[in-house]
C-alpha cells in the first residue's frame, strides 16, 4: 500500500459542556489515515464516532471543546486553525457525507444549482491564487491568534470545571485558579508580544501578492482584448461579404422575376398531381381489411405525401427566391462569432470558474456517481429523487471540490438493503478511481467487511481495538469486538446471533477502569479499577483489554463467533475476507437498479 500519510489524529479528546457537567465524548483517540485507504470506525450509538469526525471537519457543536490532542491534515494541525482557514480545508480537501441525504440538500433549490453553487462561489481563480501566495504568513498570524483564544478558553474551562467540583473548598479553588491563571496568563502575554511582527509580515506578503495577481490579471485581460480585436478584423470582411451576397441574390431574384408566374403555375400543377395521387392511394388503403395493416398503410401514405409536398415547395422556393449566397455568408459570420465566444470563455476560465464550466463539470460528476439522464435531472428538485439518488447527489456535491479525504458518516443507514449495496459500491468505486482516503463510519461491522482496509472499534469515546480489516474479522481480540461481530446479521440467514447486553456508560461520569467492564462477562477485578493500555496483537493490530495481559486467564472467544469467523474464512476462499465480500458486491450490482 502507498504509505503517504494524509491524516494523523493524536490523543484527540473532546468534551461537551452541559448543564450537568462535562460529557467526555471522545477520549484520547489516535489513528492515522493513509492515501487511498479506507478506515472504518465502528461502534454502537453514542460511542463518539460522529464527534470524532465532526472535530476533524471543525463542525463541533457550540458547547464542544477539544480538550487535548492534534488533528494533522498533511502536517497542518487543524485544531489550531482559525474558522476562516478551516473553511478552506473543510469541503475543499476534506469532504463529508452524512446519514440523511435530505438534511444536506436544500429542498427548494434545483439540484444542478446545488452542485454548481460551491464551484461558482469558490471559483475565483485569481482570488484563490492571491490567497495562496500569502497563505503561510497569514496562517502563522491567525494561528497565533487562535492559540491566544484557546488559552483564554482554557481558563474559562478551568473556572467551569472548578465550579462543578464539590470536593474542593472555596479557598482551594481560589488558589488553584490563581496559579492556573498566572501560568496561562504568561503564555498569553508571550503570544500577544509575537502578534505585531507576524501581522507586519503577512501584510507585506499580501501586498506582494496583490502586485503579482494584478499583473497576471492584466496580462490575461490584454491577451483577451488582443484576441477579440483580432477576431473583429475578421468580422468586418465577413459582414461585407454578406452584403455582397445579399445584393447578388437580389439580382438573381430580379432575373427570375419574369418567370415567377410560370413557375408558380408549374408548382401548383405538380402539387395537384400529388394530391390526386394521394387520394387514390388513400382510397386503396381504405379497402384493406386488417385494421392494423390499414392503420400502418395510411400512416406511411400520409408521411410520403407530406414529404413530397415539402420537396416540391422547396424546389420552387429556391428557384423563385435564390438566397444561396446569402445563406453561406450568414453561416460564415455566425461561425466566426461563435469562435469569439469560445475564445472569450477560454480566457474567462483563466480568471474564474464560468457557469458553462460549472455546468459541464456538474454533468460529468453526476454521470460519475450514476445519476441517469443528468442533463434532465440537473433541473429537478430533491423531492423528485429517490433516497438512493439523493445520496448520490450528496456524494456528487462532496466531489465537486475534488477532496482527497472523504468522511462518510453512516451514509447508508437510512437506505434499504439493495440501495445500500449500490451506494457502498459507488463509494468504493469513487475511492479507487480518485485514489481517495476514506473514513467510513458505521455501527454495523458487516457493512465494512467488503470495503475497509483497516478498522477501528470505538466504545465509550475510545478506540478499543484497531487493526487491518482481516485481523479484526479473523482474530478479534476485544470482547466488545466479539459482541459487535456477533450482532452482524448472519451472512446466510440474516438473523442476528446475539445482541449486546447492557448499555454504554454515562459519559458524564466515565468509569475509572475499563468502560466496557460492566457489560463484559469476562471482566476481572482490574477491569473495574484501571483502564487497560493497548496490547499488541500484531505489528498492525492492537486492543485495549486486560484479557491480553500475560497474567490474565486465557479466555476463549465464544464458540458461536468462532464458527462465524470460520465461515467468513470459508467464504473468503483463500483467507481473504475482502474477496468474499467483493462477490457479494458483484451480486448486488446485478440487482435491480433504482
Ligand atoms: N452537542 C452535544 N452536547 C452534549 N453531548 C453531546 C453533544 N454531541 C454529542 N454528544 C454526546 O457525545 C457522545 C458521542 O456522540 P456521537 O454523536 O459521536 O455518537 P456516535 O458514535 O456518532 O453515535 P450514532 O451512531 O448514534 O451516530 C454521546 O454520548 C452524545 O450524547
Ligand atoms: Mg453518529
Amino acid at each position: 500500500m502507498n504509505r503517504e500519510k494524509v491524516l494523523e489524529v493524536k490523543d484527540l479528546t473532546v468534551s461537551f459542556r452541559t448543564p450537568n457537567g462535562l460529557v467526555r465524548a471522545v477520549r484520547e483517540v489516535t489513528f492515522d489515515l493513509y492515501k487511498g485507504e479506507t478506515l472504518a470506525i465502528v461502534g454502537e450509538s453514542g460511542s463518539g464516532k460522529s464527534v470524532t469526525t465532526r472535530a476533524i471537519m471543525g463542525i463541533l457543536a457550540g458547547n464542544g471543546i477539544i480538550d487535548k490532542g492534534e488533528i494533522k491534515y498533511r502536517n497542518q494541525d487543524l485544531t489550531k486553525l482559525s474558522e476562516a482557514n478551516f473553511h478552506k480545508i473543510r469541503g475543499n480537501k476534506i469532504g463529508m457525507i452524512f446519514q440523511d441525504p435530505l438534511s444536506s440538500l436544500n429542498p427548494i433549490m434545483k439540484i444542478g444549482k446545488q452542485i454548481t453553487e460551491a464551484m461558482l462561489v469558490n471559483g475565483d481563480r485569481m482570488k484563490n491564487e492571491y490567497r495562496d501566495i500569502y497563505h503561510h504568513e497569514f496562517h502563522d498570524y491567525l494561528n497565533k491568534k487562535t492559540i491566544i483564544k484557546m488559552l483564554h478558553k482554557d481558563i474559562e474551562n478551568k473556572v467551569f470545571e472548578l465550579s462543578n467540583d464539590d470536593e474542593l473548598s472555596r479557598s482551594e479553588k481560589k488558589t488553584i485558579l490563581k496559579e492556573y491563571k498566572a501560568r496561562k496568563g504568561a503564555l498569553i502575554k508571550a503570544a500577544n508580544a509575537d502578534l505585531p511582527a507576524l501581522k507586519t509580515k503577512y501584510k507585506a506578503k499580501q501586498k506582494e501578492a496583490k502586485v503579482i495577481i494584478n499583473e497576471k490579471k492584466a496580462v490575461i485581460n490584454s491577451e483577451k482584448k488582443e484576441m477579440v480585436a483580432e477576431f473583429r478584423t475578421h468580422l468586418a470582411p465577413l459582414r461585407e461579404a454578406l452584403t455582397v451576397a445579399k445584393a447578388n441574390d437580389k439580382l438573381k431574384q430580379k432575373s427570375v422575376q419574369p418567370q415567377v408566374a410560370g413557375m408558380k403555375q408549374q408548382r401548383d400543377e405538380e402539387l395537384s398531381v400529388l394530391k390526386t395521387k394521394n387520394l387514390e392511394v388513400k382510397e386503396q388503403n381504405s379497402q384493406i381489411e386488417d385494421v392494423r395493416a390499414r392503420k400502418i398503410a395510411s400512416k406511411s401514405t400520409n408521411k410520403e405525401y407530406k414529404l413530397s409536398v415539402k420537396e416540391v415547395k422547396q424546389k420552387y422556393g429556391a428557384m423563385m427566391k435564390p438566397l444561396d449566397e446569402t445563406n453561406v455568408a450568414k453561416a460564415n459570420l455566425v461561425a466566426k462569432r461563435e469562435g469569439i465566444k469560445d475564445q472569450r470563455e477560454q480566457f474567462t476560465r483563466k480568471l474564474k470558474v464560468t457557469r458553462l464550466e460549472a455546468y459541464e463539470r456538474a454533468i460529468s460528476i453526476m454521470d460519475e456517481v450514476g445519476i441517469p439522464e443528468s442533463g434532465k435531472r440537473f433541473n429537478q428538485f430533491p423531492f423528485q429523487f429517490s433516497g438512493g439518488m439523493r445520496q448520490r447527489i450528496v456524494i456528487a456535491i462532496a466531489l465537486t471540490a475534488s477532496p482527497e479525504l472523504l468522511i462518510c458518516d453512516e451514509p447508508t443507514t437510512a437506505l434499504d438493503v439493495t440501495i445500500q449495496g449500490q451506494i457502498l459500491k459507488l463509494i468504493n468505486d469513487i475511492k479507487l478511481e480518485r485514489d481517495l482516503s476514506v473514513i467510513f463510519i458505521t455501527h454495523d461491522l458487516g457493512v465494512v467487511a467488503n470495503m475497509a482496509d483497516r478498522v477501528a472499534v470505538m466504545y465509550a469515546g475510545k478506540i478499543v481495538e484497531y487493526g487491518e480489516a482481516r485481523e479484526i474479522f479473523y482474530e478479534p481480540s476485544h470482547p466488545y469486538t466479539w459482541a459487535l461481530l456477533s450482532s452482524v446479521p448472519d451472512l446466510d440467514t440474516t438473523a442476528k446471533l446475539l445482541s449486546i447486553a447492557g448499555t454504554p456508560p454515562d459519559m458524564l461520569f466515565p468509569p475509572k477502569g475499563d468502560a466496557f467492564a460492566d457489560r463484559n462477562q469476562y471482566a476481572m477485578k482490574i477491569d473495574f479499577e484501571e483502564q487497560p493500555p493497548y496490547f499488541k496483537v500484531s505489528e498492525s493490530h492492537y486492543a485495549a483489554t486486560w484479557l491480553l495481559h500475560p497474567d490474565a486467564p486465557k479466555v476463549e472467544m465464544p464458540g458461536i463467533i468462532n464458527e462465524r469467523i470460520q465461515r467468513y474464512k470459508q467464504q473468503a476462499g483463500k483467507d481473504d475476507v475482502r474477496r468474499a465480500r467483493q462477490a457479494d458486491l458483484k451480486q448486488s450490482e446485478g440487482d435491480q437498479v433504482e
